[in-house]
């Protein structure tokens, strides 16, 4: 039985493939391009086209489709594109999961820790509210809602709550690595702000936990037990790269205007995220500490 994976040319979905692959497991890839060869089947998931033949039989879903939120300055245009990406592909998804006659088993859906909008200090788990911001309100509560009807239609449906993900292959630290070896990383802002991040190994690891492990359902925190502050990841970052790093913080205002709005949400504030549902799940993270990531992903 196949599983099924949307986005799967991103940097999330492409590691998770050849992950499965060298299980020996197959995967169906939907692509919104020509499919090319019987593991690819075309979708256009805004306009609601899928084709209900290549779904029949999957043992499990994982959606990662959306447009990247960090792709684009952030306008009005773009925001709604992020918006739409999400919530019309997670629609035509599971409208047609939903129809079918024999559903798969699980729908593993990424979600993102903007869910719980800036929380300072505090640290937050699974049961925290959502917070506030265009991230959490606009993107990612509405995103998470389309797949209610999976879950009311018997499908075990886990919301990949994803935080920062190390990987050298993309994301966002092959963007900070040119700024570090010059030996100008600097903190961003207060630097007090939590990134809460995630090695690309754990990603991949925690997400065959959960589609291995029928328990688990409903949203999930994939974070190491360790968030670190801005501050904390700019020195680990500069000793992972052997450089210096700058004493003086990055101002906010210089941020947000190089970047946009973006900056606020995504650099200047942050979640101290735990991984309270791998962990009691008994998922082994293969790195806790922020060091250890970084030397394995560079
Ligand atoms: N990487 C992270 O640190 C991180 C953190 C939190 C949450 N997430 C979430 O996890 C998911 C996967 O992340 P990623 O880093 O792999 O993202 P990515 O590299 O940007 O890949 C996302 C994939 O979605 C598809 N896509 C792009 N634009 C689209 C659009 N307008 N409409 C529909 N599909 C579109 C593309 O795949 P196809 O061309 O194959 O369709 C693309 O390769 C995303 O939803 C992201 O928001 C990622």
């Amino acid at each position: 039985m196949a599983i099924i994976v949307t986005g799967s040319s991103g940097l999330l979905g492409s590691a998770l493939v050849r992950a499965l692959r060298a299980d020996g497991t197959r995967v169906v890839r939907l692509v919104r391009r020509a499919p090319q060869g019987a593991d690819e089947s075309f979708w256009n998931p805004g306009k609601g086209l899928i084709d209900p033949a290549a779904l029949q039989g999957a043992q499990a879903v994982v959606h990662l489709a959306g447009a990247g939120i960090n792709d684009r300055r952030w306008n009005d245009d773009f925001k709604r594109e992020v918006v739409r990406s999400r919530v019309e592909g997670t629609r035509t998804l599971v409208k047609a999961l939903t129809e079918l006659p024999v559903k798969p088993r699980a729908l593993l859906s990424a979600s993102a820790i903007g869910f719980y909008g800036d929380t300072g200090d505090r640290e937050v788990d699974e049961t925290a509210p959502p917070g506030a911001g265009f991230l959490a309100q606009d993107v990612v509560v509405p995103w998470e809602a389309e797949t209610v009807p999976a879950e009311e239609a018997g499908i075990r449906v886990a919301l990949l709550r994803t935080g920062l993900v190390l990987s050298g292959e993309g994301g966002m630290l092959p963007k900070l690595l040119p700024i570090f070896k010059l030996g100008l990383g600097a903190p961003l802002g207060s630097g007090g702000q939590y990134w809460s991040w995630i090695s690309i190994d754990d990603w991949v690891g925690a997400v065959l936990h959960i589609l291995n492990n029928q328990e688990i359902s409903g949203p999930v925190n994939l974070t190491a037990p360790e968030p670190a502050t801005n501050a904390e990841f700019t020195k680990a970052l500069g000793e992972a790269v052997h450089r210096p790093t700058m004493p003086l913080a990055v101002p906010g205002f210089a941020l947000r205007t190089a970047i946009g709005g973006f900056a606020e949400e995504g650099v200047l504030t942050g979640q101290r995220v735990m991984p309270r549902r791998l962990l009691e799940s008994g998922y082994t993270f293969r790195h806790t500490r922020l060091s250890e990531a970084l030397a394995a992903v560079l």
